[in-house]
């Protein structure tokens, strides 16, 4: 539920079809942004669900109906590996759309993440501050999301205080299983946004989505606490994630 409205689901055959929709869900809130304040700002994530979404966002039939110079690309988390590295979010979106589309420079906005998640996390609450001043409250016109399979989402996972985090909008992360760092951010971001889009896909997603859509647990997970307050909360799901719901 979000500011009293259930989640809109939507299910499509397969994971190409969701790819296409969320591309085009993409455009048209770029173009909606861009008219309403003069720039269309967001919060993407990693793993390899939006792959496709983001190679899309790439080519010509998507790539060319985009504003790039006003579009501003920001980060829900990035792991604590060189921007060269293949398990980085920022190289994701350079290898598929970044460099394709020709967005300035200026207009992206890595968490660098090679510079340990506590300098990385504390770098990138400044850069967030700085870009989003004054009348331009920190409210994404988009943050796009996927969910794990115990529920996480960017890089807050089940059980960790950091789902009670209020003040912070960027915080470090440090998991036990792998040791890995990570750098997310928090709750209160993700629901100030305009609008924002779960992605999901496969078999292995069907008890989640359960668990997050139908289900009385979704306190539980990391996915359902996001809920956005006066935004649009969207979940684009495949067959496969939705057979349960
Ligand atoms: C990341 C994400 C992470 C991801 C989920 C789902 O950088 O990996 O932010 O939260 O969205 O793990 O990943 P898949 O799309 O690979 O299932």
């Amino acid at each position: 539920m979000t500011n009293g409205l259930p989640a809109q689901v939507s299910i499509y055959s397969d994971q190409e079809t969701l790819s296409h929709a969320a591309a085009e869900r993409f455009v048209s809130l770029s173009h909606a942004a861009i008219i309403s304040h003069g720039r269309f700002t967001t919060a993407i994530s990693g793993g390899s669900t939006p792959r496709r979404l983001y190679s899309l966002l790439g080519m010509p039939l998507y790539r060319d109906s985009i504003d790039w110079k006003k579009v501003h690309v920001f980060w829900a988390d990035e792991r604590c590996v060189d921007p060269s590295h293949e398990d980085s979010n920022y190289k994701l979106a350079a290898d598929t759309f970044l460099l394709k589309a020709a967005v300035p420079l200026e207009n992206i906005h890595r968490i660098r993440g090679e510079e340990g998640s506590a300098l990385a996390a504390a770098e990138y609450q400044e850069e967030l501050h700085r870009y989003f001043t004054g009348s331009q409250k920190l409210v994404f016109d988009l943050v796009v999301l996927g969910a794990g399979v115990d529920g996480h989402t960017a890089s807050l996972f089940p059980g960790s205080p950091l789902l009670r985090e209020r003040s912070r909008e960027v915080v470090p992360v440090y998991l036990e299983k792998p040791k890995v760092s990570r750098v997310s951010l928090t709750l209160p971001v993700f629901n100030r946004a305009a609008d924002v889009i779960f992605l999901v896909s496969g078999e292995d997603k069907a008890d989640i989505v359960y668990e997050v859509l139908k289900s009385n647990n979704q306190k539980q997970y990391p996915a359902g606490l996001v809920q956005p307050f006066d935004g649009i909360l969207s979940w684009f799901l495949d067959k496969a994630a939705a057979a349960r719901i």
